[in-house]
């Protein structure tokens, strides 16, 4: 398996090149189960995901092809297998999306149940709640979901919690529906928004995205689309941490500042100093950081992709604060690991009470999950000494080229295979 060695307490200093956004593409790419026609998806990251998730789309019969700069022509002509098996749902949880555009397209679907993966038991109920509202047929047998419809009829939908991935997989099963479905209680996130945006360019009839109350009028058929995903605002928004927690100043080009509001407001309580032009932003870090609260919650709330990073920089600040994870019931593994670098770390049911040091010192740590070990990475980055982040296969489903990127801002920073 291969670690991260870092030697910390190094200020960065330069640009970032900001990939596509994972949590956009893998819905993206399964739009191209609702079309015969080919589908051009451009600016994708180079992530494990989405290797996973081209995977799965060949499995199931989608022509995929590669260009060269990770652009990808799709195709789900003579898509023949209306299966996702559990060896690769296993892997990746999102390999659910294929479940609402098959039903739609083909009447039918079987998808590997996806189990619970490290940060908690994130069951499917809700996106098996919507298709029956629609008039699908759901039977659960051997750890597989099997779910059959003649043809899915528009209905509305309220959803009882937000759900992202749930959301997005009604969005993609509706648009090829007798009617018109509406999502209530939907998620706002700025990936739904993107999906949204790229059915309709596949002409879909989608109303009310980034609202909590989506519309979404069934077609016929849909056109193939050539579409860019957007930037990754959780990718930007490590880096973003990283370096206001180490010291030295970070370049960013081709973001939308809006989307990342709560983020630039909690970086600057902490003392950072945050300037926007256009899409390029430029954070200066502050000459001490104060500890910022942080409660999780749904966009446009602060996201819970970005609470282990933040709380890794909370460990150095000057004070007390708290993390609160309002999303996950089980997404505090980092706290254990940041104490073995020196952080004084308590957990109160859902929150975590961190006192500021001094310092972190470098030791082995070990990644749980994929946003744990973007906060331990930024922990290694800021201790004094050598650490070492054991299973980074963690970290290569979300961040493209980590030790690239942060070795171009000066970081001490290598890839290991032990
Ligand atoms: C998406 O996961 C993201 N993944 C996650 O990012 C992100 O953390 C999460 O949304 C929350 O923002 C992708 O978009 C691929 P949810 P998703 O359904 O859709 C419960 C990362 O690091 N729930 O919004 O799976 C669920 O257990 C990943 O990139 C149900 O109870 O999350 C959780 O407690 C990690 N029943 C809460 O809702 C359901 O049917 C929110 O989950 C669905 C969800």
């Amino acid at each position: 398996m291969e670690k991260l060695l870092i030697q910390g307490g190094v200020k960065l200093f330069g640009e970032v090149e900001v990939s596509g956004a994972k949590n956009a593409a893998l819905p993206i790419l399964c739009a191209s189960l609702l079309t015969p026609d080919k589908l051009r998806i451009r600016n994708l990251p180079h992530l494990q995901d989405v290797t996973t998730m081209l995977t799965l789309l060949g499995h199931i019969g989608v022509d995929v092809e590669l260009d060269e700069k990770m652009g990808v022509m799709l195709s789900g002509a003579n898509v023949n297998r209306l299966q996702a098996p559990y060896e690769l749902v296993r892997t990746m949880r999102a390999s659910v999306l294929v479940l609402g555009p098959l039903v739609a397209r083909f009447g039918r679907a079987q998808v590997s149940l996806p189990g619970g993966c490290a940060i908690g038991q994130r069951p499917v109920d809700q996106h098996i709640k919507g298709l029956e509202a629609m008039g699908a047929e759901v039977e659960i047998d051997q750890g597989y979901l099997t779910v059959s419809a003649h043809r899915l009829i528009g209905a509305e939908i309220v959803f009882d919690l937000v759900t992202v991935t749930g959301t997005e997989n009604l969005m993609l099963a509706a648009t090829l529906a007798d009617g018109v479905t509406v999502l209530r209680n939907a998620a706002m996130e700025p990936e739904v928004v993107d999906l949204a945006n790229c059915l309709v360019g596949m002409g879909a009839k989608i109303s009310g995205a980034g609202s909590e109350t989506i519309k979404i009028e069934g077609v016929s058929a849909l056109k193939g689309v050539d579409y860019a995903v957007m930037f990754d605002r959780i990718e930007a928004g490590t880096y973003m941490t990283a370096v206001a927690a180490t010291g030295g100043e970070l370049l960013l080009r081709g973001l939308d500042v809006n989307i990342i509001s709560s983020l630039v407001s909690k970086l600057s309580s902490a003392g950072g100093e945050v300037h926007s032009e256009g899409e390029d932003l430029l954070l200066r870090a502050p000459c001490r950081l104060n500890p910022i609260d942080i409660k999780t919650a749904p966009y446009p709330g602060f996201p819970t992709d970005m609470q282990a990073q933040l709380m890794a920089l909370n460990t150095i600040a000057d004070g007390t604060s708290t993390v609160s994870e309002t999303i996950f019931e089980n997404r505090f593994m980092h706290v254990q690991e940041l104490k073995r670098l020196g952080a004084k770390i308590e957990i109160q049911g859902n929150m975590a009470v961190i006192q500021g040091v001094s310092e972190l010192a470098g030791a082995e740590v070990m990644a749980t999950d994929l946003r744990a070990s973007a906060g331990l990475v930024i922990a290694g980055l800021i201790a004094s000494g050598e650490t070492s982040v054991g299973r980074i296969y963690h970290l290569d489903r979300g961040y493209e080229r980590i030790e690239e990127k942060f070795g171009r801002l000066g970081a001490k920073i290598r890839r290991l295979s032990n």
